[in-house]
């Protein structure tokens, strides 16, 4: 009898993660390769290793099939997913140029300015949907076009980060709609790359790949990649797509009203739209969804996880000690300590803008900021301030999707904040809403291997993927008393910002000259 598999594979920021799918959806395995940390040799940038990420998958997904015996012949398709937005750069011999300019990077708000003045700020938002950010590619783009321009010179293509990996897999260059949404080049109406903006930016058409929807297949894996990976050349790897829209597809938001709130190195809210409606200020991203011909919103917050793990990495070298030792969740260790705070911290504030801020402020100098510090404070405060700060800046998101008329009936939560149960009661008191989880916490690389499923042929639609294979688990409901505590406090949340937009610029100026 021949079963059928797929293989969904995300190249995240802190590592790479394969999942393999039977064919009714089920997780059957998975595995994670580690990356080397963001690279930042000057404030404001953030730069990775396109070779490092191609190692890693290359682990992940042996690893994955070895761990699992799955015949390699009955592994049907491969779906990508990736972090969005950096950018990698390939000379005329398909050799990277330089470090890829990740999307957590901040150093082109000059550019991005320059793109808005050429192009024009409505026409931005008519085409893309979106403002030029300094998160976005294009920007990136231009400033090494301003900064290095023998690098720039040297440019046969420009790729994203998993469309880099499907090159290593197919010898294609290819993307697919939900990532390119995100470059500020494409026309997220028409799911094309915008020819407008391109020329407008005097960027060659030549060096954009192809761009599929998420579930067609774009390439079949080369003779030399299936060695590799052990698996059998000539399988089909389809679109797949950006890490937020393969994670809803992973977490079933492809219908109105579900809703995700995903915690990983950035936190994501995200919702399904049958239609690209825009947020005029920007504040939120109109893209295109993996779903084909729909499209999503999203809010993210650059420093979620990301808050954590500095925590972690500069504060918490015990329990990263302790949790090798125990083999136990270091942030687990964490979250306990931070579960002995209360609920509010006693007016302690953190502010998670480590690495500028997307939604609401758009401000790539703002700053992560501690307020409210008396000397009654302790550890378990601080970690639990982090906690809520990165809730305080996800409900922000919610806020304008009220605006904007996104309903929202059912929040699931999902990467380390959906795992915690103390950051989901967090999450449910602060946003005032119950939050559920889906049973496989697999995310993106879940939701990537759907997606082959889709393109190979095993399900009808993305829709008839998610209802077969995604099960609920838990629920948590907001607690009344914290929820008025909490609606206080992010009050004084919301006025820091302003509060001390100035300084921020300011300590930016100051800092850029040391
Ligand atoms: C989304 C975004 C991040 C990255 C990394 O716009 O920038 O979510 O994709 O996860």
């Amino acid at each position: 009898m021949s079963l059928s598999y797929y293989l969904g594979i995300d190249i995240g920021t802190t590592g790479t993660r394969a999942v393999l799918i039977d064919g009714e959806g089920k997780v059957i395995g998975g595995h994670s390769a580690d990356h080397e940390p963001i690279n930042t040799p000057q404030p404001q940038w953030a730069e990775q290793n396109p070779e490092n990420w191609w190692a890693a998958a290359r682990q992940a997904a042996t690893r994955v099939l070895q761990s699992t015996a799955v015949k390699r012949e009955d592994v049907q398709g491969i779906g990508l997913s990736g972090q969005m937005h950096g950018l990698v750069l390939l000379d005329a011999q398909h050799q990277v140029l330089r470090p890829s300019i990740i999307w957590c990077d901040q150093r082109c708000q000059a550019e991005a300015d320059a793109i808005t003045g050429t192009v024009g700020y409505d026409r931005l938002i008519e085409i893309t949907c979106n403002p030029a950010l300094t998160g976005f590619t294009a920007p990136k783009l231009a400033w090494v076009q301003t900064h290095e321009p023998e690098v720039f010179s040297r440019i046969q293509k420009v790729l994203l980060p998993k469309d880099y990996i499907r090159f290593r897999l197919t010898g294609e260059f290819a993307s697919e709609v939900s990532d390119a949404s995100g470059t500020t080049l494409f026309d997220v109406v028409r799911r094309r790359w915008s020819g407008d903006i391109l020329s407008a930016l005097q960027f060659n058409r030549d060096w954009f790949p192809d761009v599929y929807e998420s579930v067609a297949v774009s390439g079949q894996l080369s003779a030399s990649a299936a060695g590799e990976l052990g698996l059998k050349a000539a399988t089909p790897v389809v679109g797949g797509g950006g890490d937020q829209a393969s994670g809803a597809v992973g977490n079933g938001i492809v219908s109105p009203g579900i809703v995700s709130s995903t915690i990983g190195t950035s936190g994501v809210v995200f919702a399904f739209m049958e239609n690209p409606a825009r947020d005029q200020k920007g504040r939120v991203h109109t893209f295109c969804h993996a779903v084909p011909q729909k499209w999503h919103v999203m809010g993210v917050t650059q420093g979620a996880g990301l808050s954590l793990r500095w925590f972690r990495d500069h504060f918490g070298r015990q329990e990263a000690s302790l949790g090798s030792l125990l083999k136990q969740d270091s942030y687990e260790l964490l979250t306990q300590q931070a579960a002995q705070a209360k609920p509010g911290c006693e007016g302690l504030i953190f502010l998670p803008y480590l690495m500028g801020e997307r939604t609401p402020h758009l401000d790539a100098n703002a700053r992560g900021v501690l307020f409210g510090l008396t000397g009654r404070h302790t550890r378990a405060d601080v970690l639990r301030a982090v906690l809520e700060g990165v809730a305080y800046s996800l409900k922000d998101a919610f806020l304008i999707f009220d605006e904007m008329k996104v309903p929202v009936t059912q929040v699931r939560a999902s990467g380390g904040g959906g795992r915690s149960p103390l950051w989901r009661q967090i999450q449910a008191d602060i946003f005032g809403t119950e939050i559920c989880t889906v049973a496989a916490d697999e995310g993106a690389a879940f939701g990537a291997a759907l997606m082959a499923a889709v393109g190979a042929g095993g399900f009808a639609s993305v829709a008839e993927a998610c209802t077969q294979s995604i099960q609920l688990a838990n629920h948590t409901r907001p607690i009344s008393e914290n929820t008025k505590r909490y609606a206080e406090y992010y009050q004084v949340y919301r006025s820091l910002y302003s509060a001390l937009k100035p300084s921020f610029d300011r300590v930016t100026r100051l800092a850029a000259g040391e």
